[in-house]
């Protein structure tokens, strides 16, 4: 027997940052100062994250390419590593991600890539507590989502490593 299953993936649309809470404004403005310090000569396509930890630090993320491709990195790990090696312990309440270019404009927030997410559930995982994504497009539409799984519903977890 066939059976068509659909999942469905919950997450709140803002028209733009003016209509978010002001904890995810100021977050989605600090994501796009991160914007500044982005190294994207290759792509000239910059993108910022702004981390949030309960503690209320703020962590910033750019994009950081190199002229050997594969060995730059987007701006989310740029940030979750950063988070990873220097503050342990602490927990990441949510995280804003932006992008911009002067190649056309961009009319819809950016989503993480594949492994951008992976490297998030990853600290979800760790701190037992689910991260709030903002994908903030500038002058544009903000979407919010709780949690990695509203992403990547089908992710790996160890659990089924076990019986
Ligand atoms: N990029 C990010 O930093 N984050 C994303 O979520 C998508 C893509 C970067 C990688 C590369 O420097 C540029 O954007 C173009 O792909």
């Amino acid at each position: 027997m066939e059976k068509e299953k659909e999942i469905k993936i919950a997450f709140k649309c803002f028209d733009s940052i003016a209509d978010l809470d002001e904890a995810g404004k100021t977050l989605c403005e600090e994501a796009r100062k991160a914007l500044i310090n982005s190294h994207s000569p290759y792509s000239n396509f910059k993108v910022g994250a702004a981390l949030r930890l309960e503690s209320n630090k703020i962590i910033y993320g750019s994009n950081q390419e190199n002229v050997a491709y594969p060995s730059g990195l987007c701006a989310e790990r740029v940030a979750l590593f950063n988070f990873g090696a220097n503050y342990p312990g602490e927990t990441i309440h949510s995280i804003a991600i932006t992008a911009f270019t002067d190649n056309f404009q961009i009319q819809s927030p950016i989503t993480p890539c594949g492994a951008c997410l992976q490297v998030l559930a990853e600290y979800e995982k760790k701190q037992e507590a689910e991260i709030e994504v903002l994908l903030y497009c500038i002058n544009g539409p903000v979407w919010k989502a709780k949690g990695i799984k509203s992403f990547l519903p089908f992710l790996f977890f160890e659990n089924r490593l076990n019986k």
